[in-house]
């Protein structure tokens, strides 16, 4: 298994491009089975949640080429449309082949997907909304089997006690968009990763109006043609090169940015002190004195994303004052606390809260990636720790970072990838 070690204390600076969105790819890869013809999708990441979606997608009958960032997806077999357990346990995501999948095909079976390491991830929403748009849904065998003949347009409700369903709303519209009538959901994820879904589903026919608000309209069409669409900038990653500019006080020109969707994150940046400047195509992010300390609370789109929470911890670990962080969207996403503490932060969790007391000096020591962003988290504070910090399981960053050592090393890091037998 590989591992990440990293030699801490070196500033970043230079220049470094963000790749396509993968939580934008994975449902607009699914969205591809609605369609009669073949799609093309551009700007896509080269991560394994991307090649578990291609085969999952073969899986279910398309023919997927890849080249380079691009690949084409069209349907040539539509018999099997099951998402079996051994896919969807190792991705989440897959969950979004549902609403695709019964919307054109008139039955979809999708295994169930279970908890994760950053809590509960119930999927009622998703089956309520689809159930909503007259499918008939049952759990057999531990899969969820949905049928339908004709899905008919409704009104929906889709928020939940933590808000919205970001992957609930793309299920719920790409369904619609083949539904007989209108369908009109309440409620709806606003976060820019649905914005690029109805916008590849617009191309391919789809009539969808209000989606980025919480009521999104599809009038539904009878049938759906391929399209070729460009995947939006992956706003979580440019936020962890912008944290990682802060945290090793370094300065990183961040091209392929859309700085629109990331104005909480950016706020909480120049609160706490680090500099932001919209630059060509993309933002200038540098820091030459002390963070101060600050407070910030994960919400739904257009709010601080919880896909942030753990990298901005290690930020605000080294920053100067006690900081607050509550966790709205998933209150038990803490399994970096005990790690980034390893490292010398000062961490105190009271249920959704914790209360970072800075500033520590950080110093290597061997870690533990649990799940994708924590990973990233301690990746950071490697960044900035004292001597050398190993981050083993990096298999979990690997799904949300394209080739994140060799990035981050074009940049000044001291970072190699190695195997953790070799350094045993
Ligand atoms: N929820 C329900 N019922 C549902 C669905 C969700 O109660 O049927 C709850 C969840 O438990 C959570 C909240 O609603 O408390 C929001 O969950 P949501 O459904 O929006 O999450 P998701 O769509 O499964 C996507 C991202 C996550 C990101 C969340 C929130 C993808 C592939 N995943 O998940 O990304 O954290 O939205 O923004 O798009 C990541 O990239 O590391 C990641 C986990």
């Amino acid at each position: 298994m590989d591992c990440l070690v990293i030699k801490g204390g070196h500033r970043l600076s230079g220049t470094v491009r963000v790749c396509g969105a993968k939580n934008a790819a994975l449902p607009i890869m699914a969205a591809s089975l609605l369609a009669d013809g073949p799609s093309v999708i551009d700007d896509l990441p080269q991560l394994q949640d991307i090649q578990s979606q291609i085969e999952l997608l073969r899986l279910l009958g398309a023919e997927v080429n890849r080249s380079a960032d691009s690949v084409s997806i069209e349907v040539k077999d539509p018999s099997n449309s099951h998402a079996p357990y051994d896919v969807v346990r190792k991705m989440r995501a897959s969950i979004c082949v549902l609403g695709p999948l019964l919307a054109r095909r008139g039955v979809a079976r999708v295994s169930m997907p279970g908890g994760c390491a950053i809590g509960d991830r119930p999927v009622d929403l998703h089956l309520r909304g689809l159930e909503a748009l007259g499918a008939s849904v049952d759990l057999e065998n531990g899969d969820i089997v949905a049928r339908a003949k004709r899905l008919r347009g409704a009104a929906i409700f889709l928020g939940g006690n933590f808000g919205s369903t970001v992957l609930g709303t793309a299920n719920v519209m790409s369904a619609a968009t083949l539904a007989k009538g209108t369908t009109v959901i309440e409620s709806a994820a606003c976060e820019p990763e649905v914005v690029d879904l109805a916008n590849y589903l617009r191309a391919m026919g789809a009539k969808i109006t209000g989606d980025g608000t919480p009521r999104i309209t599809i009038e539904g069409v009878d049938s759906l043609h391929g399209a070729r669409h460009r995947i939006i900038p992956d706003r979580i990653e440019a936020g962890t090169f912008m944290i990682a500019a802060g945290i090793t006080h370094g300065e990183l020109q961040i091209d392929n940015v859309r700085i629109d969707h990331l104005m909480a994150v950016v706020d909480k940046l120049r609160t706490v002190g680090v500099l932001v400047v919209e630059s060509g195509a993309g933002v200038r992010v540098s820091s030459q004195r002390n963070l101060r300390a600050t407070s910030l609370t994960t919400q739904p789109y257009p709010g601080f994303p919880t896909d942030l929470q753990a990298q901005f911890m290690a930020l605000l670990s080294v920053a100067d004052g006690n900081s607050i962080i509550t966790e709205k969207i998933f209150p038990d996403r803490f399994m970096h606390v005990a790690e980034l503490s390893r490292l010398g932060a000062s961490i105190h969790r009271e249920g959704p809260t914790v209360i970072v007391e800075g500033p520590r000096h950080l110093i290597g020591a061997p870690v533990m990636a649990s799940d994708l962003r924590a990973s990233a988290a301690l990746v950071l504070a490697g960044l900035a720790a004292k001597d050398t910090t190993t981050v083993n399981r990096v298999y979990h960053i690997d799904r949300g970072y394209e080739k994140i050592e060799q990035r981050l090393k074009a940049v000044g890091a001291d970072i190699e990838r190695m195997d953790e037998k070799e350094l045993d």
